[in-house]
């Protein structure tokens, strides 16, 4: 990403109408992303099913004046639906919704000074970061734009663990939000949610979600919004999946790829998970922070 972007993205504003989905990659983003929208349609999850997520909940940090993502909107326009898939500002608001989304991958200090300052909602997710290792793994496998196809797990371990990949240190990322979220002054606009606890009790934390954005739905609308947020119905979900992103070679690995908390067991050796525990431990140590890794 570009200073000068950066530098806007620093300036631009939000207020009470906007919330921003923040995560460190492969921590859940589009399983939250889908919720949220869906939320903010009341429930209505039939009025989503043409329209893309990444135009419903657009990405904060995409820059419309790189020459590629020029290129690819024309490509669109021409043979595509037609449509402009980045509203103004990266953030959509749709006719008859209550908030503006958008979703990023920023560091907590890199955040809008009005996301940071002001009014506007803030949740983050996070996911066990051995899992979330694996995930990225995955991704950067299929990820064209990341040019790292040809790493394998051990390579991609050693970066993972030190910080030295896309969006750096995972421990970082995460502990920035952790103690913002557990600030006394944004508990009520900032909600920190895990991985984990979506997938253990996922009826749950959509009442929670909607509480926090103050979105009340019948008991209908909810189950609604969890049947389409189930790992089954998104993966199946064209809109939801990505794949319709050409970023993505999901011939290599797809976007909805397992969903699971565990699978880091098929991918970590045992000294690999014991010099993980250390890191981590070290690294959480006194945050109050944890997470279930089954
Ligand atoms: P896996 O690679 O472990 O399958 P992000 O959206 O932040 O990039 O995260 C992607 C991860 O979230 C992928 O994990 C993906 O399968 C998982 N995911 C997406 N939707 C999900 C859902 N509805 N339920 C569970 N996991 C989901």
């Amino acid at each position: 990403m570009s200073a000068q972007r950066v530098k806007d993205i620093r300036n631009m504003e939000f207020d009470e109408t906007d919330i921003v989905i923040a995560s460190y990659p492969k921590s859940g983003t589009t399983w939250m992303a889908e919720l949220v929208s869906a939320l903010n349609y009341n429930g209505n999850v039939e009025e989503l099913s043409n329209l893309r997520q990444d135009e419903r909940v657009p990405w904060l940090e995409l820059d419309s004046e790189y020459w590629w993502i020029k290129i690819f909107y024309q490509w669109k326009r021409l043979f595509g639906d037609g449509r402009d898939i980045l509203p103004k500002d990266n953030r959509c608001h749709a006719p008859g919704t209550k908030y503006r989304l958008c979703f990023t991958h920023l560091p907590l200090e890199l955040l809008p000074k009005s996301v940071l300052n002001g009014k506007c909602k803030l949740i983050y997710v996070a996911r066990n970061p051995k899992d979330n290792a694996v995930s990225f793994y995955h991704f950067h496998t299929m990820a064209r734009f990341l040019g790292l196809q040809n790493l394998d797990w051990n390579e991609f371990f050693a970066l993972y663990l030190t910080g030295s990949i896309y969006c750096g240190s995972w421990f970082e990322h995460v502990l920035g939000y952790w103690k913002f979220a557990n600030s006394p002054a944004q508990k009520d606009r900032v909600m920190f949610c895990k991985y984990e606890d979506m997938k253990e009790d996922l009826p749950q934390q959509i009442s929670r979600i909607a509480s926090f954005i103050n979105v009340e739905l019948t008991d209908e609308k909810k189950e609604n919004v969890l049947n389409h947020c189930l790992f089954d119905t998104m993966k199946n979900n064209k809109m939801a999946n990505r794949d319709t992103v050409w970023l993505f070679d999901q011939k290599i690995s797809k976007f909805m790829r397992k969903g699971q908390v565990g699978d880091w067991r098929n991918y970590f050796t045992f000294a690999q998970s014991e010099a993980f525990d250390e890191v981590a431990k070290e690294k959480l140590e006194g945050s109050g922070l944890d997470f279930r890794y089954e």
